[in-house]
Parts: C-alpha cells; structure tokens; sequence
C-alpha cells in the first residue's frame, strides 16, 4: 500500500530505534501539554506495537511504570519497571488486570479499530473505544490524572468531547504534525481529573 511508503516520521523512528512513526505524535503532545512526568505510573491503551511505551519510558527514565495492553501480544522485551499485556479492553478480564496494576496518573490511548473504509463505520468504532477508555479513567485514573485518546474526526466527537469535559478541568484537541495529511484522526488530551 501507497500509505506505507516510508515518510519522513517512519525514516525518523526506525533510525531512533522506535517500532512506529506513531511516537511523534505523543512526543508532540508531551512537548506542548506535558501530560507525563517523572515517577508516574502510566497505562498505555492499544500499545502494540510499542512506539508509545518506549518514548514515555524514556521520559519516565527508570522511575514510574508503564503498563501497556493490546489486542495483539507484545513483541517487545519490558524493562522492570512496565508491563505489557494482551487484552481487549472491552473484556472484564483485561480490566481486572489493569486494576490490579493501577491507579495510574496518566492513560494514554493510541487505540484504533481496524479500519474498513467505511467513514461511518470507522468513526462509530473509533467513538466505542474512546468512550471505554474515558469511562475506564473514573475508576482507574487518579485525581488531577491526565488522558490523551486518539478520536477519529466526522462522528460524534463532541459528545467525546462532552464526557471527558464532566472529568476533567482543562480538555484541548490537538492534531500532531506527524498526524498523515489523509487521515482523520486527532487527538484529545484532558488534563487535571476532576473529583467525579
Ligand atoms: C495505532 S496502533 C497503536 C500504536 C502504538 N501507540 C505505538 O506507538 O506503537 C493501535 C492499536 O490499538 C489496538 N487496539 C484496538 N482495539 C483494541 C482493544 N479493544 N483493546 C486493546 N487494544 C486495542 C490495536 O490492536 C493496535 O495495535
């Protein structure tokens, strides 16, 4: 596929030893809103294949934990102080296993459905997964936590963006330059969990 051709983003992250363009994109949200500190413990929503979990590592530098779930099983090695698990984060089971590792200060969630095509049905599935994980944040994220989530544009949006409004004080929309010109999505970030 065309889209695959390697970009800029792509060149950049395999020479900084990342498995996916996709870091830029957090790297951007961290730069401007600073959603991730030292010693947090962060979870990582829809972390395969690792790019997110690697860069806030990073920032994390031995200190926090980082817990990371996906569908698919992690190809990457975690240091001592992540976790990764396989889960879908619609199933009990998989929030049993990131309750018993939480509450985090901070949830991230690069998850997207697999797309068809189909506009509608994309930003539908893309909307189901945002609303999961903005209601996972009421029993998992701490007070005055932050969330960023990746929302597909041309659906219900703003009612997104109404949910993580009631939680948290500060809710901004930003689109990462590394955000490819042809696609949709954006990103929401939340900042400072409100006492709900
Ligand atoms: C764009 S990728 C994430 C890339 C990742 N942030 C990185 O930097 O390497 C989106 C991921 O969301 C995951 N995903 C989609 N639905 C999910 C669900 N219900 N539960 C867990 N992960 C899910 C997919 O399996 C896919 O790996």
């Amino acid at each position: 596929m065309g889209r695959e051709k390697p970009d800029f983003y792509a060149l950049k992250a395999q020479k900084e030893g990342y498995p996916a363009r996709s870091v830029y994109k957090l790297e951007e949200i961290q730069q401007k809103f600073a959603v991730i500190k030292k010693g947090h413990r962060v979870l990582d929503v829809g972390s395969s294949p690792g790019s997110w979990s690697l860069f806030t590592l990073k920032l994390l530098a031995g200190t926090g934990f980082v817990v990371g779930v996906d569908l698919s099983a992690s190809t990457q090695t975690p240091p001592a102080n992540a976790f990764y698990f396989q889960g879908d984060i619609f199933e009990a089971s998989a929030e049993a296993t990131l309750a018993k590792l939480g509450p985090y200060d901070v949830i991230l969630s690069d998850a997207a459905p697999l797309t068809t095509g189909n506009r509608t049905v994309d930003t539908g599935r893309s909307y189901n997964l945002c609303e999961r994980v903005i209601l996972l944040t009421d029993a998992h994220l701490k007070h005055q936590g932050n969330l960023v989530i990746k929302v597909f544009q041309g659906g219900e949006e703003k009612v997104l963006k109404n949910l993580m409004l009631e939680r948290f004080s500060v809710v901004k929309a930003l689109r990462p330059k590394a955000v490819r010109s042809e696609s949709f999505e954006t990103y929401f970030i939340g900042t400072g969990k409100r006492n709900v």
